[in-house]
Parts: C-alpha cells; structure tokens; sequence
C-alpha cells in the first residue's frame, strides 16, 4: 500500500484525511497551525506530524502527497512534490495558469509520477453513468450540454465564481465532451468584491460544433447542481440534488417523419431513472489515486485531463477580463 503524506488540514483537507486513512494509506500529515496537528494526531495516532512541509517530503516516510492547501500553493507544493520524486494527488483546481500546469505534467511525464487533479466530480457514480451512456450511443448525437450550480453562499472573497464552481463543471463537461473548445466567453459581474465575479455565464463550443454554457452563481435563489445532455435521440440530466434520482433520462427528441416532407417533429418517450451505486465519491477518487500510485500512471490521463481544464479556466477568464475592461 503507498504511503501518503497529506498537506492542508483545512475545511477540506480531514475528508481525505479520513479516506485514506480508511484505505490504510495515510502515513503522515502536515498543517501550519498548531490546533489543526493536535486534533489530526489524536484522530490518527500512526500518522506522524509535520508542521514543515519539506520536512515531510524529505522524511523518506511517503511515496505520495496530497495536496490540499488554498488554491494559490497548488502549483509550488505541487512542483516541490514531483522533484522530491513524489506521486501527486492536488485537490481542484491544480494551478492557476495553463503554463504553470503544462510545467507541472511535463515533469510529472518525464519522472514517471502520478499527478492526479482533484476532480470529484468525475468519480461520481452518476456522472460515469451519464458517460457510458453517451459512449454507448443511448442518446444519440450529443448536441449540447449545460451546468447549473447556483445557491445563495457561500461568498467568496479570493476566487471567483468561474474558479470556485466552474472548475467541477467544467472537468465533466470536458470529460463527457472528450474534446476541448476552441472558443469560449464568459461574461458575469463582481457585485459584492471588487475583481471577484460572483455571477458568471459562460458560453463554449467544440470543434464538434457541441456547444455547452453554465451559469455559476453563488447569488441566487435557487441551489442547483445540475448538469444537462441534450442529445439526438435522449436527453439525459444528472440532479446531485436529487437523494435517489441523481439520474433522469427522457426519451425524447427531435424526429422528421418521412410524411411531413422534411418537417421536424418531437418525440415523448419513457421517462426512467437508472439505479446509480450509492459510493461515496470522495472514496473512489481517493482508492483511483492509490490504484495509479501501484499501477503507474500509465498514458498520465488524469494529469492531461487536469490541465485541459486549467486552459479552459484561463481562456474563459481572460473574456471576463475582457469584458471588465
Ligand atoms: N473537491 C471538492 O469538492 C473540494 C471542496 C472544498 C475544497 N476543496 C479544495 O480543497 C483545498 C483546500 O480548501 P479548504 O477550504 O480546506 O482550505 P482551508 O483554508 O480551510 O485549509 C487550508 C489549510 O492548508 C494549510 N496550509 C496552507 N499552506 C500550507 C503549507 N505550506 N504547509 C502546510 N499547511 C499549509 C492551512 O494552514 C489550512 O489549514 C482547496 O484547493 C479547495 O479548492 C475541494
């Protein structure tokens, strides 16, 4: 079983405390305040404690980091991780700029790491559901899809609603998609802290011709997470709101009956949710990352997963900019 070194003790950080421990893999944690290392070394008494975060990559005790620190540190902890020959797991999103995480995947490559971005989303049972039912054809050709992820709070002050939301989003619509867009728009306002968007509708097509739009917000009445697929021949939608149908697939669609002379009509069908495993997301996102540490990281997918997403983040904010000058 690896070992592995666990950086930030935070909001975030005892959740995977907590899983990898549960999977016998956490063999040492590391957090700058001192309330925080006391509380993790009375929860996990076989993990040793760190306060230095290079103390813990030079102790010869860890094969792999997680890194789950405030998003600024992503790509200096990171960085620091992979040349003291560490795997990597780094909580979303990995870097703040697409060169910093090309730099980032091109050592991970070249050293033979593991460098796996924290994309819950993408280990959730009913977002692997709605993906095997689009590479198996159910729905059809894809025509678009759109994210909603909307509630009142939590308001950020350091990170717009594009990074703080977006970046789950974006990580399934690109997955789901399989390709990257090669035009993207944002446009939102920053109501509450000057320079930090708290509304934010973004707007991408593919070279597919796929286009795909997601409202982000964290003012708003509504709490929403919601990712729609609008196909040719299904529509599928997946409500992480939901309790027991997370997903809902409708047989409807868009048909030209050979009658009408080229004429297009709809089409209603059944309405059905698929049985989705009740797996906790974070548990499979954690035992994926042990299985790359054993396995290798094979052809580094996650790692270029990861950074198709820092790209779209950077190219979707640099409209916003944009639009605020
Ligand atoms: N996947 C998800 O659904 C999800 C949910 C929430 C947060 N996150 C991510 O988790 C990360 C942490 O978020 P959070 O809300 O827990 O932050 P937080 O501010 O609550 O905690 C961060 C912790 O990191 C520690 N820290 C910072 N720099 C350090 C260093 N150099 N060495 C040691 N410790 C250091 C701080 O002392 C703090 O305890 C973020 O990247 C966030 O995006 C992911």
């Amino acid at each position: 079983m690896p070992r592995v070194g666990l950086v930030g003790l935070g909001y975030w950080g005892p959740n995977l405390a907590r899983n990898f421990d549960d999977l016998g893999a956490l063999a040492a944690v590391c957090d700058l305040d001192a309330e925080l290392r006391d509380r993790a070394a009375a929860r996990y008494p076989g993990a040793r404690i760190f306060s230095d975060y290079d103390e813990m990559l030079g102790s010869g005790e860890i094969d792999a980091v997680v890194v789950a620190t405030p998003v600024p540190t992503h790509y200096e902890l990171s960085r620091r991780a992979l040349a003291a020959g560490k795997h990597v797991f780094v909580e979303k999103p990995p870097a703040m700029r697409a060169s910093e995480m090309e730099e980032l995947v091109s050592v991970a490559e070249g050293r033979g790491l593991v460098l796996m971005p924290g994309h819950l989303l993408l280990y959730h049972p009913a977002v692997r559901k709605v993906k095997s039912l689009i590479d198996a054809g159910e729905l059809g050709e894809i025509f678009c899809i759109y994210g909603n992820r909307q509630n009142l709070g939590v308001i950020r002050k350091d990170e717009n609603a594009l990074w703080s939301l977006g970046v789950h989003d974006l990580s399934v619509i690109l997955h789901l998609l399989g390709e990257e867009p090669n035009e993207v728009w944002a446009h939102g306002n920053a109501f509450l802290t000057p320079g930090v968007e708290d509304v934010v509708f973004c707007y991408l097509r593919f070279p597919s011709g796929r286009i795909a739009h997601m409202h982000l917000s964290w003012l708003d009445p509504h709490k929403m997470r919601k990712i729609t697929v609008v196909g040719r021949d299904k529509m599928v939608v997946f409500d992480d709101m939901e309790l027991e149908r997370k997903v809902t697939v409708y047989e409807k669609g868009p048909w030209q009956p050979a009658n009408t002379y080229g004429e297009w009509r709809t089409r209603t069908g059944d309405i059905f949710s698929p049985r989705i495993p009740n797996d906790e997301p974070l548990r499979l996102e954690c035992s994926h990352f042990l299985e790359l540490v054993e396995r290798g990281p094979g052809d580094h997918v996650e790692a270029r997963d990861g950074l198709a997403v820092v790209r779209a983040l950077e190219a979707l904010q640099s409209t916003l900019e944009q639009v605020r000058a």
